[in-house]
C-alpha cells in the first residue's frame, strides 16, 4: 500500500504540482532536527480535486505551505506546471480554516484587496469583486462590515477574495472544519457546483482534510498521509459520480475502506511496538483514563446489542460523536494497552478488555497497571527507576529530558503528562506537580500485596 506515488521522473504538462522525494524537518529549539515530512511524492493533474487526508501533526498544512512556495522542502524537488517552484506560485489561491479579515474595511473592500495587490486597476477590482461575491452568494452584503457577518459568512468572504484573482490553482487548509454542519455542508455543495459548473477558471484544487466523509464526498483522488514522519501510504481514486449520497452503499463502503487504512499500522510503526521495551520516546496518545475507559464500555455494550465482537470503525465514531480527530487517540490507547485490537477498520474487544470491562473499580487499577508495564515502556522506565532508587523518588525532569531526545520539547511534556495521569491511575507510582517529582509515595500493588501476607 506504501509508496504507490512514485511518480516516475518524466513532468507531463498536465500536472499543476509535482512534489518529488520531499523531505522537511524543522530544528527544535533544543538543537534537535525534527522530520516532518519524508520522500513525499505526489502530484496534482489538471482538471481533478485531490483531497490530501491525515491526522493532525502529519504535516498536511507543511506540505501546503510548500507546494505555494511560502517555504522551502529541505530536500527533493517541487513543480509547478513543470517550472522548480522558488517563491509565491502565480495564479495560486489559497483559503485557510478562518481568514483574517479586515475589520475596518467592508466586505467589498475586504474582497477588492486580493486584486490590489495584482495591480489590478481600481474600476476592474470593483467589477471582478462584485461578481465574486455574487458568485459565492453574499450579494446585498456588500457594504457590510465582519463583525455583522456570521461564521459561514466571513468564511464566504474569504472564499471571495481567494476566487476573485481567477486562480488557476486552490490549495485549501481545512476551510470546513470552523464551521458548523449545515454551514458546512452548504459550502462544500456551493463549491462543487462553481466547480462542475465550470463558473471558476479553476484547473485544479487540492483540499487538506482530517474528515474521511468530507473527503469522499469531494475527491477525485485521496492521498493518506502517515504521520512520524508524514509520507504518502495511500492513493484512493474515487470513481463514485457527482453529486454523491452519503448514506449510498458505495460511499459507506469507500469510507470503511478509508478508515481500514487511517487505522492500520504501516510496517515500521509495529517494529517501534514490538522493539518496545528499548524505546521510551515513543509518542503516547493523549487521552485520560476516563475517556479510554469509557471507550472500552462502550465497545462492550455494542457488541451485546449486536451480537458481534467486531464493531466497525465508522460506527463507533458516530455512536459516540467522535469526530475522527477525537477518535484515534483513544483507539491508539486502547491498543496499546492490549485492550482492544484493529483490523480492517473494524475494532474489537481482547479478553483483556472484555475483563477490564467485567472489574469493578479496585480490580482494574491491577489489570491497568498490568497492561501499562507490557504496553508502555517510559512507564515501566519511571517505576524500575523509582524501584532501584534508595529514597523511591526521581525527578520529572531527568524523564522530560530523556525525551526530548527524540520528541519535541512540547510533545516531550504531554506524553509525560499521560504517562503521569495513566501511572497514577494504575497507583504504580505518585507525582507531586509542585515539586515535579516521581516517588513511590503512594503504594503500589507489590507494596500493598506484601503487608497483605
Ligand atoms: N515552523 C515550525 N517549526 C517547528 N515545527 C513545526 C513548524 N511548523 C510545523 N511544525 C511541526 O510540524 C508538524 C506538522 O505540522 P502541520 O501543521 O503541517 O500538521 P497538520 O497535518 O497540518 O496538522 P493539523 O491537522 O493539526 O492542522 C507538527 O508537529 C508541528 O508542530
Ligand atoms: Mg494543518
Amino acid at each position: 500500500m506504501a509508496d504507490e506515488q512514485h511518480p516516475g521522473g518524466s513532468e507531463r504538462a498536465a500536472d499543476l504540482f509535482v512534489a518529488e522525494h520531499v523531505r522537511k524537518s524543522f530544528k527544535a529549539p533544543d538543537g534537535n532536527e525534527l522530520l516532518i515530512l519524508d520522500d513525499v511524492n505526489m502530484r496534482l493533474r489538471d482538471g481533478e480535486i485531490l483531497v490530501l487526508l491525515g491526522r493532525s501533526g502529519s504535516g498536511k498544512s507543511t506540505l501546503l505551505r510548500m507546494l505555494a512556495g511560502l517555504s522551502q522542502p529541505s530536500a527533493g524537488r517541487l513543480l509547478h506546471r513543470g517550472a522548480p517552484v522558488d517563491g509565491p506560485v502565480p495564479g495560486l489561491a489559497m483559503v485557510f480554516q478562518s481568514f483574517a479579515l479586515f475589520p475596518w474595511l467592508t466586505v467589498l473592500q475586504n474582497v477588492e484587496l486580493g486584486l490590489e495587490a495584482l495591480k489590478v486597476p481600481p474600476a476592474e477590482r470593483r467589477q471582478r469583486a462584485l461578481a465574486a461575491i455574487d458568485l459565492i452568494g453574499l450579494d446585498g452584503f456588500e457594504s457590510a462590515y465582519p463583525r455583522e457577518l456570521s461564521g459561514g459568512m466571513r468564511q464566504r468572504v474569504g472564499f471571495a477574495r481567494a476566487l476573485v484573482i481567477n486562480p488557476d490553482v486552490l490549495l485549501m487548509d481545512e476551510p470546513f472544519s470552523a464551521l458548523d454542519v449545515l454551514t458546512a455542508e452548504t459550502m462544500r455543495t456551493d463549491l462543487l457546483d462553481l466547480w462542475a459548473e465550470r463558473k471558476i477558471p479553476t484547473r485544479g484544487i487540492l483540499l487538506v482534510s482530517h474528515n474521511i466523509e468530507e473527503a469522499v464526498l469531494m475527491a477525485d483522488r485521496i492521498l493518506i498521509l502517515g504521520s512520524n514522519p508524514g509520507r504518502v501510504r495511500a492513493e484512493i481514486p474515487v470513481a463514485l459520480a457527482q453529486p454523491r449520497d452519503r448514506e449510498s452503499p458505495g460511499f459507506r463502503d469507500m469510507v470503511e475502506h478509508i478508515y481500514g487504512i487511517m487505522t492500520s499500522r504501516p510496517a515500521a510503526a509495529v517494529n517501534v511496538a514490538q522493539r518496545g521495551a528499548t524505546t521510551i520516546g515513543h509518542r503516547l496518545p493523549d487521552v485520560p483514563v476516563n475517556k479510554l475507559a469509557g471507550l472500552l464500555e462502550e465497545l462492550y455494550a455494542l457488541e451485546q446489542a449486536s451480537g458481534s465482537p467486531r464493531i466497525s470503525l465508522p460506527e463507533i465514531a458516530d455512536d459516540m460523536h467522535f469526530s475522527v480527530d477525537d477518535l484515534f487517540p483513544l483507539i491508539e490507547a486502547v491498543e496499546l494497552l492490549g485492550f482492544a485490537q484493529i483490523a480492517d477498520g473494524d475494532i474489537e474487544l481482547t479478553a483483556a478488555g472484555r475483563l477490564f470491562v467485567d472489574a469493578d473499580v479496585q480490580e482494574r487499577k491491577p489489570l491497568f497497571a498490568r497492561h501499562l508495564l507490557a504496553g508502555v515502556p517510559l512507564a515501566a522506565r519511571i517505576r524500575a527507576v523509582l524501584d532501584e532508587r534508595h529514597n523511591h523518588r526521581a525527578p520529572g525532569a531527568r524523564f522530560r529530558t530523556e525525551l526530548e531526545d527524540m520528541l519535541s520539547e512540547d510533545e516531550a511534556v504531554r506524553v509525560l503528562e499521560t504517562v503521569i495521569d495513566w501511572g497514577r491511575y494504575a497507583e504504580m507510582y505518585a507525582y507531586d506537580g509542585n515539586a515535579d517529582v516521581f516517588s513511590l509515595e503512594n503504594p503500589g500493588e507489590d507494596e500493598a500485596e506484601g503487608s497483605g501476607t
